[in-house]
């Protein structure tokens, strides 16, 4: 399968997918909403194809038609999204349905949305994790694919949290995709 990364910074979910690259999926295009993200110099100096658009430059319609007609040019049949912090419209996710996956930091249904490991260490949780899901219309509400879980320390900041997540991230996202691919 031909697999298109939306992301908007350091782009390292990105890197552990291609990485993780192989019978299932190969990476065509990396695409971000900030042409500053990181992560899209990455991809160039690894080869990949990558666009790169404002939507405060163009209008959201614009960007979103812009990105859609770039990553089709670059043969993407899936999407993963990977630190993409842009809401995609309803009418993107529609031409895309059941074909665009995130990695979000957190065991969904809990901590939707933003700033995900100081709400778990603020609530007592004795656990965080991430879940690679299904995006739909609702803002981290598809189906969950797969979770990976870690213990929330005593002292532990949503920095050394975020950190022991990530680890996770970087597991799960290649093998969960890769299975989803090939169910
Ligand atoms: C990850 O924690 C991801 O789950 C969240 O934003 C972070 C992106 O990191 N949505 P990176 O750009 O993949 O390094």
């Amino acid at each position: 399968v031909k697999l298109g990364i939306l992301i908007s910074g350091r782009g390292s979910n990105m890197q552990s997918l291609v990485a993780g690259a192989g019978s299932a999926y190969e990476v065509v295009v990396v695409a971000s909403d900030r042409p500053s993200a990181p992560g899209l110099s990455w991809a160039l100096e690894h080869g990949i194809a990558t666009f790169a658009l404002s939507p405060k430059d163009v209008g959201k319609a614009t960007y979103e038609a812009a990105l859609d007609a770039a990553l089709r040019a670059a043969g993407a049949e899936y999407l993963a999204l990977a630190g993409y912090m842009r809401l995609l419209s309803d009418e993107f996710v529609a031409r895309w349905r059941e074909r665009i996956v995130n990695i979000h930091p957190s065991l969904l249904p809990k901590y939707k949305g933003l700033d995900t490991h100081a709400r778990a260490i603020a609530a007592g949780d004795e656990a965080a994790g991430c879940s690679v899901h299904l995006v739909t219309e609702e803002l981290d509400g598809g189906e969950v694919l797969g979770q990976a879980e870690v213990p929330i320390l005593a002292g532990d900041t949503a920095e050394s949290l975020a950190a022991r997540v990530l680890a996770e991230e970087h597991r799960l996202y290649p093998r969960v995709l890769a299975e989803w691919l090939n169910r």
